[in-house]
C-alpha cells in the first residue's frame, strides 16, 4: 500500500534521530513492499529561521493531507533565556496541536526488563509498571480566553476553560482505552479546588455510569503526582486536563528509566501525529549521541495505530527490544561502549532487514 507521512525534524537532535526512523521505515517498505511519501515540512525554531513562523501554513497543508504526522522535537536555547522573544518555537507545537484538532495525547509508560537498574525508583516498584496517561491537549489554560497582561505590566493572567464537549470526547478516548486493556480508568482533577474540575468529574461520574465494566476512581493531582512515585504499578488508565497532563506525563517518563525510549501520540480530527516523549536536547545536536529509540518506537505506533500495520509494527519493536538486550545502545542507556545514534539505527534496520 502507499502512504503519505508528513515528516517533521524538528530543532536540536530532531533531524539526526528522524534520520534513524526514516531508515527503519524505508526498510520496512522494503521487506513488506509498502511505499511510504515522505514529505518533509519545518516547525520550531528551524520554521522561524526559514519562514519566520514557527508553523507555517505550507506545514500544516501537508500535515492536514498526511495519512499521519512524524515528529521530531521542537524547542532551541536561543529562545528559552528571552521571556521577550515575540515568537517562541513551542507556539509552532501548541498551533499545530490546535489546528489539527489534536485533542487526545496518549502517552503509554511501560519498562524494559533490560533497563530497569536505570530507574530513580527502587526495582520492586517499576517492575511491572504499564499504564497510560491520556492528557487532554487543545484545552484549558495552555489556550483559553482572555489571557494577557495589565495595562500597567503588574499582573498577568490565563484563563482555564473547558466545555462539556471537549471533556466528553477525551474521556470517550480515555474509556475506550481502558476497555481495550485492564479496565481500570483514574480521573486525575483538582476537585477540592477547581470549578472545571468539578465539571470533568461531574462528566466521568455520569459516563461511569454509561461504562459500568470499567472501573472509575478519581484523585487529586498532587495526590496522584505522589503516587505515580510511591505505588506506580496501580496505574492502568488516566486521563487528566491539559496542564496536569503536562506535569505528570514528564515525571512518569522518567520512573522507568527509559525516557529516551518512550513514544506518544496525538490524535484529532483531521490526523494524528507521533513524537517522541523528550525534547529536542541541543546539547547533543550534531554529535550523533543521541537515542534514536523514541521516535524509532513513535513509527512504530503510528504504523500499529494510524495505518493498521501491525505486523510492521511489531517487527520494530522486536528490533528494538533485542538491540536493548544485545546492549547496542546510546550513551545515555550504556555509559561503557556508548554506540552512536548512526550505529544504533543501522542496527535496527539491520535486523529488519534480516
Ligand atoms: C510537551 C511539552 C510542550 C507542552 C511544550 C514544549 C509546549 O512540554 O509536549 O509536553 O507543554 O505541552
Ligand atoms: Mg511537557
Amino acid at each position: 500500500m502507499n502512504y503519505t507521512i508528513a515528516t517533521l525534524p524538528g530543532d536540536g537532535i530532531g533531524p539526526e534521530i528522524m534520520e534513524q526512523a526514516v531508515a527503519v521505515l524505508h526498510a520496512v517498505e522494503e521487506k513488506y513492499g509498502h511505499h511510504f511519501n515522505f514529505q518533509y515540512g519545518d516547525v520550531g525554531a528551524v520554521a522561524i529561521d526559514h519562514a519566520g513562523d514557527p508553523f507555517p501554513e505550507a506545514t500544516f497543508a501537508l500535515c492536514r493531507d498526511a495519512d499521519a504526522v512524524l515528529f521530531g522535537a521542537i524547542g532551541d536555547p536561543k529562545y528559552d533565556h528571552n521571556p521577550k522573544a515575540k515568537v517562541r518555537p513551542e507556539q509552532g507545537l501548541l498551533t499545530m496541536r490546535k489546528k489539527l484538532g489534536l485533542f487526545a495525547n496518549i502517552r503509554p509508560v511501560a519498562t524494559f526488563p533490560s533497563l530497569l537498574d536505570k530507574s530513580p525508583l527502587r526495582k520492586h516498584l517499576v517492575e511491572n509498571v504499564d499504564f497510560v496517561v491520556i492528557r487532554e491537549l487543545t484545552g484549558g489554560s495552555y489556550f483559553g480566553e482572555p489571557r494577557g497582561r495589565s495595562e500597567d505590566g503588574n499582573k498577568a493572567f490565563e484563563t482555564n476553560i473547558y466545555s462539556r464537549e471537549e471533556i466528553e470526547r477525551i474521556l470517550k478516548v480515555a474509556f475506550g482505552y481502558a476497555r481495550s486493556r485492564r479496565k481500570k480508568l483514574t480521573v486525575v482533577d483538582k476537585a477540592n479546588v477547581l470549578v472545571t474540575s468539578r465539571l470533568w468529574r461531574e462528566i466521568a461520574q455520569e459516563m461511569a455510569q454509561e461504562n459500568r465494566d470499567i472501573k472509575v476512581d478519581y484523585l487529586f493531582v498532587d495526590n496522584a503526582a505522589m503516587q505515580i512515585i510511591q505505588n506506580p504499578g496501580r496505574f492502568d488508565v488516566m486521563v487528566t486536563e491539559n496542564m496536569f497532563g503536562d506535569i505528570l506525563t514528564d515525571e512518569a517518563s522518567v520512573i522507568t528509566g527509559s525516557m529516551g525510549l518512550l513514544p506518544s501520540a496525538s490524535v484529532g480530527s483531521l490526523t494524528s501525529l507521533f513524537e517522541p516523549v523528550h525534547g529536542s536536547y541541543p546539547q547533543a545536536a550534531g554529535k550523533d549521541i543521541a537515542n534514536p529509540l523514541a521516535v524509532i518506537l513513535s513509527a512504530a505506533m503510528m504504523l500499529e495505530t494510524a495505518l493498521i500495520l501491525k505486523e510492521e509494527a511489531a517487527m520494530i519493536r522486536e528490533a528494538v527490544s533485542k538491540s536493548l538486550e544485545e546492549g547496542f545502545v546510546t550513551e545515555d542507556i550504556g555509559k561503557e561502549n556508548a554506540r552512536h545514534t548512526t550505529e544504533v539505527g543501522q542496527w535496527i534496520v539491520d535486523y529488519i532487514r534480516r
